[in-house]
């Protein structure tokens, strides 16, 4: 099987890369500590964006600590493992507490240990069609991805699961009912991009922290769009060329709320609603798709 470009294989039903299926026990006994602070989303729903905001509130808006390296080795990417190139579970193991996580994992597959710990969790949803368009271009640039095949076709595979972490249906609906039980603190992409001081205040609060304004302000300039995309230690630009390549498309994409509209056609806009609904159907959970 190859590394790059990776197969699929289902863990208790869900599609991840092969080479995380075959390191699975050491995901699932991943050792939480009380302190972690775990980043959950679905793919391409704003990870990075709050990795980078929590570091910084970490490290009290010290933007130069904040550049000491690469943020998938500051925010570790717990069940990522490709053997030669990285092990999320060893990468945290020798980090330092307090430890930001970063998971894509469904609620049903989080190892066990960060529920025993209590851990406090940010989850970060964003609306379907823009995780969709989003996701398919990243299939293109990062190669541990298969390639997508037609906009097409990845649609059908967004729609029908089957795609790295599975259902997005099934993960935002599976987080959100468990917010009920755990301390996890619940955003969306499009709250973020339309007021982000508010979504802040909100992190701060969850944290039980405080910082002086001036600090919120400057990390919110350092967090915008603008800024990440030309920040090395944050756009991704610093993992090898073998496994991203930018020029097929940046993985700071757009960074905007509503981009669906220049990818689906009309056809596929109904066809995705009507999908929708019946999926999303008696969640109280709800979405914006533009701001
Ligand atoms: S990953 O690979 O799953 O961890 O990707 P993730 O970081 O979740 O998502 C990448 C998308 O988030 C956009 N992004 C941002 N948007 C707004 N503001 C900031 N600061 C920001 N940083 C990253 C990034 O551009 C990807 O979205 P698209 O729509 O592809 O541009």
């Amino acid at each position: 099987k190859e590394m790059f470009r990776q197969e699929l294989v289902n863990v208790h039903g869900i599609p991840l890369f092969w080479t995380i299926a075959e390191a699975w026990s050491q995901v699932e006994g991943f050792e939480a500590r009380p302190d972690d602070l775990l980043i959950s989303t679905y793919p391409k729903s704003g990870t990075t964006w709050a990795s980078e905001i929590l570091d910084l509130i970490y490290n009290n808006g010290d933007v130069e600590k904040c550049k000491r390296d690469a943020i998938f080795n500051r925010v570790p990417f717990m069940e990522l493992i490709m053997p030669g190139y990285v092990n999320g579970i060893k990468q945290l193991e020798e980090l330092k507490s307090p430890r930001l996580v970063k998971t894509h994992l469904p609620v049903e597959l989080l190892p066990p240990s960060l529920w025993k710990n209590n851990c406090k969790m940010i989850y970060v949803a964003r609306n379907a069609k823009d995780v969709a368009v989003s996701y398919y271009y990243f299939h293109m640039m990062a190669k541990m991805h298969q390639e997508p095949g037609t906009w097409e076709e990845f649609l059908e595979k967004f729609m029908t699961g089957k795609l790295s972490f599975g259902s997005w249906y099934d993960h935002v609906k599976g987080w959100w009912e468990k917010k009920k039980d755990y301390r996890i603190l619940y955003l969306f992409y499009e709250d973020m991009k339309e007021d982000p001081k508010r979504e802040l205040l909100k992190i701060l609060k969850f944290l039980e922290k405080d910082l002086p304004e001036e600090i919120v302000d400057k990390i919110l300039h350092h967090t915008s769009f603008k800024i990440m995309k030309d920040n090395p230690t944050a756009n991704y630009t610093m993992i090898t060329e073998k496994e991203m390549d930018h020029k097929v498309s940046p993985f700071m994409r757009k960074g905007i709320a509503g981009d669906w509209k220049n990818q689906f056609t009309v056809a596929q806009y109904e066809r995705f609603e009507k999908d929708y609904n019946q999926q999303m159907e008696g969640t109280t959970l709800k979405f914006r798709d533009e701001i």
